[in-house]
C-alpha cells in the first residue's frame, strides 16, 4: 500500500465518512446496484480492514470487540464465509471510477477503491508538521534523555498577553467570590482548576497541532485507540516572594514507577519564566530513577538542580516521573503558568486529575472542537436506548 495506513479508530471513522461523501460525489446514478453494494456493511468491513492493514480473516479478532464496528458504523460483522462468497464475485467491473484498475473479482476492486480513497483522504488532511527546531527526533531524544524539553515559539507575545489576562480575570473572580483554591505557604498560592470549562480561548491551547503532534509521539504505542487524554488543565499563580515547593514528581503511582511514560506535563509559558520569578527546577535524568524522591534526596541533589528558564511563548514539557519543584519567586510580582497535564490513555484511571464528565458543563461542551472532545473522552458513542428514561428506577420487586 503506497499511502500511509490508518492507525486509529478515530481516523477510521473519518475515512469511512469521507468515503461515503466520495461515493455521493462520484455520480453513480446509472449504477444503482453497484452503489447499493458499495454502501453495504460488507464493503465497509472490507474497506476498514484494508485501511488498517488487516487481512479479511482478521475480522474474527473484532467479533468480541466493538471498537472496529463502531468506527465504521455497522452493527454486525460478516463471517469469513460471507467474505469468501462476496470476494469471488465480480460485480463492480463496469464502474467508471475504477478506470484502468479493474480487478478480477470484488475483493481486488474494493482494494483498488480503498487505495484511491486513502490517497485522496491523506492528501486532503493537510497536516502541517512542526519544524525540527520545535519538534523532531532530536527533541524527542532530548526529552527521553533529560526528562524535559523546551519548545520555542508556540504562541506569539500578543497571544500570551491575552491568555494571561483571561487567566488572571478568572482567578480574580474566584478569589472575590471566595470559591478559589488556595494552598501552600500562608495559603497564598492559587490554582484555578478546570480551565476547559472556564475559557474557550484558553482551552484551544490544548489542541494546537504541535501539542497533538508531540503528545501522539510521546505516548505512541501499537494500538488503534487514542494515545493520550487530558488529565487536567489549570492555572498556577505563584504569589510575590512565594516560596519554593518541595521536591516531588507528578506520576502518582506507587514505587517502583513503570519505565514507560504515564504523564507529560505541559506548561504554556504566557510570561517569561526567568532566574528570579520561580521557574521550574528539576534534576535532569531523574525520570529514569523510577521512584519518588525522599527528603534526603532533596539535600543530596539540591546542587544538581537546574532552572528551566523559558521565554514567553514557549512550552515546557516534562515527564511525570521527573523530580522537580517550582522555585522561589524572588520578585514582587505574581508569576503565572498554564499547565496542561496529558496522560497515556490506557492509564487514565490512575493518572486523571479531573473527572471531566463531572466538572464540564454539558451546555459549554457543545462549543468544544472535536479534538478537545476527544482528549476529554467526550467522543465515545452512546449506545442505542442508553439514554431512554426508565419508569422503574424506584420500583420494588413484587413478591409473588
Ligand atoms: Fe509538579
Amino acid at each position: 500500500m503506497k499511502s500511509t495506513p490508518i492507525k486509529s479508530y478515530l481516523n477510521l471513522t473519518k475515512i469511512i465518512n469521507y468515503y461515503l461523501e466520495w461515493l455521493h460525489e462520484n455520480n453513480l446514478n446509472n449504477f444503482s446496484e453497484e452503489k447499493k453494494l458499495l454502501k453495504s456493511d460488507l464493503v465497509k468491513v472490507v474497506l476498514g480492514l484494508i485501511w488498517i492493514k488487516k487481512d479479511l480473516t482478521d475480522v474474527k479478532h473484532f467479533q468480541a470487540n466493538r471498537y472496529f464496528m463502531d468506527a465504521i458504523g455497522i452493527n454486525k460483522l460478516p463471517t469469513i464465509e460471507m467474505f469468501e462468497i462476496f470476494s469471488a464475485k465480480n460485480e463492480l467491473k463496469n464502474l467508471p471510477i475504477l478506470k484502468e484498475n479493474i480487478g478480477i473479482n470484488n475483493y481486488e476492486n474494493i482494494k483498488n477503491i480503498a487505495l484511491i480513497v486513502l490517497d485522496k483522504f491523506n492528501s486532503n488532511l493537510n497536516i502541517i508538521l512542526a519544524p525540527e527546531t520545535q519538534w523532531g527526533p532530536e527533541k524527542k531524544k532530548y526529552f527521553e534523555d533529560h526528562g524535559y524539553v523546551v519548545i520555542p515559539d508556540v504562541m506569539t507575545s500578543l497571544e500570551c498577553s491575552g491568555f494571561r489576562e483571561i487567566a488572571l480575570n478568572i482567578a480574580q473572580d474566584e478569589k472575590e467570590k471566595k470559591v478559589g483554591f488556595f494552598y501552600g505557604h500562608e495559603n497564598k498560592f492559587q490554582r484555578v482548576w478546570n480551565l476547559v470549562n472556564k475559557s474557550l480561548e484558553l482551552g484551544q491551547l490544548l489542541t494546537l497541532p504541535i501539542v497533538h503532534q508531540i503528545m501522539n509521539d510521546l505516548f505512541d504505542r501499537d494500538t488503534f485507540h487514542e494515545k493520550y487524554l487530558l488529565s487536567s488543565f489549570h492555572l498556577n499563580i505563584l504569589p510575590p516572594e512565594g516560596r519554593e515547593q518541595k521536591f516531588h514528581l507528578d506520576s502518582t503511582v506507587p514505587d517502583p514507577l513503570p519505565s514507560w511514560l504515564i504523564k507529560a506535563n505541559t506548561s504554556f509559558i504566557i510570561e517569561d519564566h526567568n532566574e528570579d520569578n520561580g521557574a521550574l527546577m528539576c534534576l535532569p535524568g531523574s525520570h529514569k530513577f523510577n521512584r519518588k524522591p525522599s527528603p534526603s534526596d532533596e539535600k543530596k541533589y539540591n546542587k544538581n538542580l537546574i532552572k528551566l528558564i523559558a521565554p514567553k511563548g514557549s512550552m515546557i514539557i516534562w515527564s511525570g516521573h521527573l523530580w522537580h519543584k517550582s522555585g522561589n519567586n524572588k520578585t514582587t510580582k505574581e508569576r503565572t503558568g498554564l499547565l496542561g497535564a496529558f496522560v497515556a490513555s490506557h492509564l487514565a484511571e490512575v493518572a486523571m486529575e479531573e473527572n471531566h464528565t463531572l466538572v464540564v458543563d454539558s451546555e459549554r461542551s457543545k462549543f468544544f472542537s472535536d479534538d478537545l472532545k476527544r482528549i476529554l473522552m467526550f467522543d465515545h458513542g452512546v449506545k442505542q436506548g442508553a439514554l431512554a428514561k426508565s419508569n422503574h428506577f424506584w420500583a420494588k420487586k413484587k413478591n409473588n
